[in-house]
């Protein structure tokens, strides 16, 4: 759970109209599919644009924030499927260059919206998945305070071969005890 030294660089923050064409790339990298789509697809421009004009206002059940080191936008956390009713909701995250990754970017990001789902938005349970070919992820998850709640097999299909979904959990009552 402690983010290691250098993730106090980081900041957070809405993303901006201007992070169009790097988030287009994000989302339409064939590595970055790889890792965490559930479809691989090619994303049109316009789609991007859409997505992100919500993205950076928020909508009723989606809260997303950029990750910037110093000037730099490096990639962004989000909680989507906000639940109000069953007070649950997941979080998924993107560090778009892979020469930002293994520094603790990510698992300090995840922890930063782990406790804004917990503490402003009053959820009781966060759920988040990683594919079988992303122990890095699990390892983030894990660091953050998730624990692996099932194995759903061979549950997508992407460079001719299927791959498992770990699916992770986190109620409010466990991650208090983690404080
Ligand atoms: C997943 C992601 C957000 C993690 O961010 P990050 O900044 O690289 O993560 P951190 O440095 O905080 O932690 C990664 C941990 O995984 C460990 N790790 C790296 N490779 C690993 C491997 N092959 N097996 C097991 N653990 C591994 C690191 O050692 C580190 O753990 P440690 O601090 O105990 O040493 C980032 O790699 C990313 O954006 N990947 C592409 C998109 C993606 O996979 N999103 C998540 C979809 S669920």
């Amino acid at each position: 759970m402690t983010p290691k030294s250098n993730s106090e660089s980081i900041t957070f923050a809405p993303l901006q109209p201007e992070h169009l064409e790097l988030v287009h790339a994000w989302e339409n990298d064939p590595v970055l599919q790889d890792l965490s789509s559930e479809e691989i697809k090619e994303h049109s421009l316009e789609e991007v644009r859409e997505a992100l004009d919500k993205w950076i206002v928020g909508t009723n059940d989606t809260w997303v924030r950029g990750i910037y080191l110093g000037d730099e936008l490096i990639g962004y956390v989000q909680i989507a499927a906000i639940d109000r009713v069953n007070q649950r909701c997941r979080i998924g995250i993107l560090i778009g260059n892979s020469m930002h990754w293994g520094r603790g970017y990510g698992t300090a990001a995840f922890a930063f919206a782990v406790q804004y789902a917990f503490e402003t938005l009053g959820m009781n349970r966060i759920g988040a998945e990683a594919y079988g070919n992303n122990p890095r992820s699990m390892r983030m998850l894990e660091k953050v305070g998730f624990r692996r709640e099932g194995i759903l097999r061979d549950n997508v299909f992407r460079g001719g071969r299927f791959l498992d979904e770990i699916v992770f959990g986190l109620l409010r009552e466990e991650w208090e005890l983690l404080l």
